[in-house]
């Protein structure tokens, strides 16, 4: 489904214009898939489906439909258990529309202040549209907790405020990027896409 050049990787468009992600998926994927930037000309998408599978899709298609190609859409929500699974599909803007990474990390510690349940998970849904209507959906988790501060200077988002069940107490913001995308919602995503595609 996905565009096959001479040399027979698959090639898709990417539809983030979010660099922190972008480098990320081209790490994960590199060597196997390659990824073609967005192009600068497409208009942003309204992401306003109410899941990340639909907001993923509604990026992916817009992509695909602008460019006649392939396209590759990552949509990521952060899930946390005492807030009902907030920010959730809302993770980007959770302190305002206009906020920043750290207005919205500023906000998940507050509102969790003396909580006793600080349990957390990110969710990746990954769509991969093609041209002939064909889709792929798929999805990464990663488990963790929500630290008491802020850790690290690495990563992006809420990179410094969530642990990973799977690592070793340290938060993302503290690991180096291979070992984050080895055990990440977004690197157990794409690695499910790459079974998929090839
Ligand atoms: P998006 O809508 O998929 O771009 O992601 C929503 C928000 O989730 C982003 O603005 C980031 O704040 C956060 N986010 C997405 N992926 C990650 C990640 O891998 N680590 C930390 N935060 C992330």
């Amino acid at each position: 489904m996905a565009g096959r050049p001479v040399n027979d990787r698959p090639r898709l468009v990417c539809a983030s214009a979010n660099p922190d992600k972008v480098a990320e998926m081209e790490a994960i994927l590199a060597g196997v898939v390659e990824l073609i930037p967005r192009p600068g000309q497409v208009p942003d998408v309204v992401e306003d489906a109410d899941t990340l599978e639909g907001n993923a899709r509604l990026k992916a298609v817009a992509i695909c439909e602008a460019t006649g190609s392939a396209a590759v859409a990552d949509d990521t929500g952060l899930e946390v258990a005492a807030l009902g699974g907030a920010p959730g599909v809302h993770s980007a803007r959770y302190a305002g529309e206009a906020s920043s990474y750290a207005d919205n990390r500023a906000k998940l510690l507050a509102e969790l202040r003396g909580a006793a349940d600080r349990s957390a998970r990110f969710r990746t849904c990954v769509v991969v549209c093609a041209p002939d209507g064909t889709e792929v959906v798929v999805e990464g988790v990663c488990d963790g907790t929500i630290s008491a501060t802020e850790r690290g200077d690495r990563g992006f988002g809420y990179d410094s405020v969530f642990q990973p069940v799977d690592g070793d107490g340290r938060t993302f913001a503290e690991m180096t990027d291979d070992e984050k995308n080895a055990i990440s919602h977004r690197g157990r995503a794409l690695r499910a896409l790459l079974a998929a595609l090839t």
